[in-house]
């Protein structure tokens, strides 16, 4: 027998912990310290040890420690969980408020509640006289699993209610429907340290949430940060009625103590919902987590349902989408592109698909090391990502979606353009082809030897480059320049109008001061910035030839890597041979005019980088600097612009995001710099 008091202590302590449960993980606003609810929760469990047959189910104790499942029970819904139509944008949201006017009675007034669209997971909870007892996936709408126990560790999850003293009594059955999710914050940390630890990473916060939630053992979900945002009342038994409108269910579930979102507005009328809707599309990522649109729901909640369902989807209600950035479709081929200065590097050719209003049918694989860690497979469905301006990625691949038939992927250790084996650097990422025949290597370097920021050839693309490679015309840049028609006239799609102009071109090239053919060269590191600086510091390109790496290094702007870079490079016959090329065709190797001092476009500005740019951080830091910019390493209310690379680090984003830091890529930075073109170098 349990003695009264101890049964009394027992109940007051579990109303105690939901309460403060529900004011730190619901309101965010504990009203007692960390150690004062840890004593709480340690009585609580020495009484319920020493009394195991008061143990319950909504025991504050059993959020953790329910033994793992063989497999997840089926549980039908009490009433179908729906889901949307999509409308793209003000125009298709219009068409939708005018086709279901059409069924209203005539003169109908409506307001709407518009509501983020959370990309998680829709679960279902039940609750028996303010008791949690059973939690569901949606499945197909009509029957899902039953993952209680999962759902149970979830810490904004009310598993009794009233969890506040002066709360509304629930009804005797209430089924709340929401949405569990990571916030981007929580998957990014979530993520990281998977990685720490090798286990398991995932694509998105959507993937890691599901992946969460359907675990079999719950002791697993416990350690994931999920969360909660409800929205719905699916099933209501008892008095009195529930809320006749969607903004008083949303109130009515926030007094129960359900999370509900704060983002949440009422309008009277439809334009200002859109506009609502149009501004979040705006700062969709201001929001904690990721959300795929908003959606726009007839407040009054029996006009809604009085208009009824199409397929699976209620008329009274539309989701408003964002653009998608993220789209999922198959992998056809992994391909290798050889740059100009023989990095080898991994492309996805896709099934095409459409992202954003583009159709994307490519994407980077960033290089071999990516393609390994995320073990994306030939023949996988994967996720594509494009952001903004940035080139589409491979997120990863949803292993989910295997069929067995997906192909592991090996790196090449031939280049895929001539054949010899590749070599990678102990230090570096990169895989090179070292061949400096590469006819790969070739065509690029002489399309960027033509490129607008070197020599601007306009005449001279990469197509054109390749026929002449092909054809054996050129084996160097300075080939380019003993060209006749006779040869020209032997490609294809080349007469004599064409052979005449790319000539002309070619010709003209010649007027470039030095520093462009120095660009043009393409030597690591030299970029049409650093080129102007050695071109003005050495003023032609036997004083350079003859500079020794110590010369190099005294030079400002120049630091050890360009120094050697640029000493390696005339160190080769080869090398020297275009050079005697280039000065007996009459391009400039000398500066014309006399220095004069380096504009300070930057002056005053405070720069901070985050991910990758074309070329190290301390040489984007160098330049910078050259300008009147200054560089530090993280971002305050200082900062003036934060650079984006690819791949960049969630923190300073994140930080630049909160402050208001205008964010800029590395093609800004020339562009301010009064270089163009620098982001063209490999
Ligand atoms: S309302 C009848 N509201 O979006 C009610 N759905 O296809 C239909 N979702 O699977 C859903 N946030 O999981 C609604 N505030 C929100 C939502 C929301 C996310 C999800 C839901 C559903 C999908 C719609």
């Amino acid at each position: 027998m349990v003695p009264e008091e101890i049964r009394r202590r027992v109940e007051e302590l579990r109303r105690e912990i939901h309460y403060h449960n529900y004011r730190y993980y619901v309101l965010n606003d504990p009203v007692i310290s960390d150690a004062e609810y840890d004593a709480l929760m340690r009585e609580l469990r020495g009484l319920e040890e020493k009394y195991p047959e008061l143990i319950t189910p909504d025991s504050p104790t059993q959020r953790v420690g329910a033994p793992p499942a063989e497999e997840f029970a089926r549980v039908r819904h009490p009433a179908p969980i729906l889901s949307l139509d999509n409308a793209f944008g003000p125009d298709e949201a219009r068409a939708w408020l005018e086709r279901i006017s059409k069924l209203l009675p005539p003169g109908t007034r409506l307001d709407f509640v518009v509501e983020p669209k959370i990309d998680g997971l829709s679960v279902v909870l039940h609750y028996r006289d303010g008791v949690f007892t059973l939690g569901a996936t949606r499945g197909d709408g009509e029957v899902g699993e039953d993952i209680t126990a999962n759902l149970r560790t979830l810490r904004q999850l009310p598993l009794r209610i009233p969890v506040h003293p002066d709360g509304p009594t629930p009804p005797p059955y209430l089924v709340v429907r929401g949405e569990a999710f990571m916030t981007v914050h929580d998957f990014e940390r979530f993520n990281r340290r998977q990685a720490e630890r090798g286990a398991k990473t995932f694509a998105n916060p959507r993937n890691a949430a599901a992946g969460s939630l359907r675990q079999l053992d719950p002791n697993v979900t416990a350690q994931r940060p999920l969360s909660l945002l409800c929205y719905q009342v699916v099933a209501y038994e008892g008095e009195p009625a529930p809320p006749s409108t969607q903004w008083g269910v949303l109130s009515y579930l926030r007094a129960l103590g359900f999370p509900v979102t704060e983002h949440a507005a009422h309008f009277d009328e439809f334009e200002e919902a859109v506009a609502y809707c149009e501004e979040w599309a705006q700062k969709r990522d201001t929001l904690p987590y990721e959300a795929d649109g908003m959606v726009i729901k007839i407040n009054d909640l029996r006009v809604a349902a009085d208009l009824g369902i199409v397929g699976r989807a209620p008329r009274g209600a539309i989701a408003y989408k964002f653009p998608a950035r993220e789209v999922t479709t198959r992998l056809l081929e992994i391909r290798v592109n050889v740059g100009r200065t023989g990095v080898l590097t991994p492309y996805a050719v896709l099934e095409p698909v459409q992202i954003g209003g583009v159709t994307v049918s490519k994407a980077t694989l960033h290089n071999f090391d990516y393609i390994a860690e995320k073990d994306i497979r030939v023949g996988d469905r994967v996720i594509v990502k494009r952001a903004g301006d940035v080139i589409p990625q491979i997120v990863g691949p949803i292993v989910e979606a295997r069929t067995g038939a997906e192909q592991p992927y090996r790196p090449p250790d031939r280049c895929p353009a001539c054949g010899e084996p590749v070599v990678r650097p102990p230090d570096e990422v990169a895989v090179y082809c070292v061949n400096a025949a590469c006819p790969a290597q070739l065509v690029r370097r002489i399309a960027y030897f033509a490129s607008r920021g070197a020599m601007d050839i306009e005449t001279l693309g990469e197509k054109t480059a390749k026929l002449l490679v092909d054809h054996g015309l050129v084996e160097d840049v300075g080939d380019l320049y003993y060209l006749k028609k006779e040869d020209l006239l032997q490609l294809e799609g080349f007469a004599e109008k064409k052979a005449e102009n790319l000539l002309a071109g070619i010709d003209a090239s010649k007027e470039r001061p030095f520093s462009r053919v120095l660009t043009g060269l393409g030597i690591r590191y030299v970029g049409g910035i650093v080129a102007e600086i050695l071109a003005r510091h050495f003023g032609s390109v036997d004083a350079l030839a003859a500079a020794t790496v110590e010369d190099l290094q005294a030079v400002e702007g120049i630091g050890p890597r360009i120094a050697e870079a640029v000493v390696d490079w005339f160190a080769r016959p080869r090398h020297r041979q275009i050079i005697d090329k280039l000065r007996r065709a009459g391009v400039r190797l000398a500066e014309e005019a006399p220095a004069e001092a380096v504009p300070q476009p930057l002056a005053g500005l405070s720069f901070v980088i985050t991910g990758t740019l074309s070329r190290p951080r301390e040489e984007i830091a160098e330049i910078i600097e050259r300008y009147g910019g200054r560089v530090t390493s993280s971002v305050s209310r200082k900062t003036d612009y934060l650079i984006v690379g690819e791949n960049p680090g969630g923190t300073k984003y994140r930080r630049a995001q909160e402050l208001g830091v205008p964010m800029i890529d590395e093609a800004r930075l020339w562009e301010m710099i009064g270089r163009g073109t620098e982001g063209t170098e490999e």
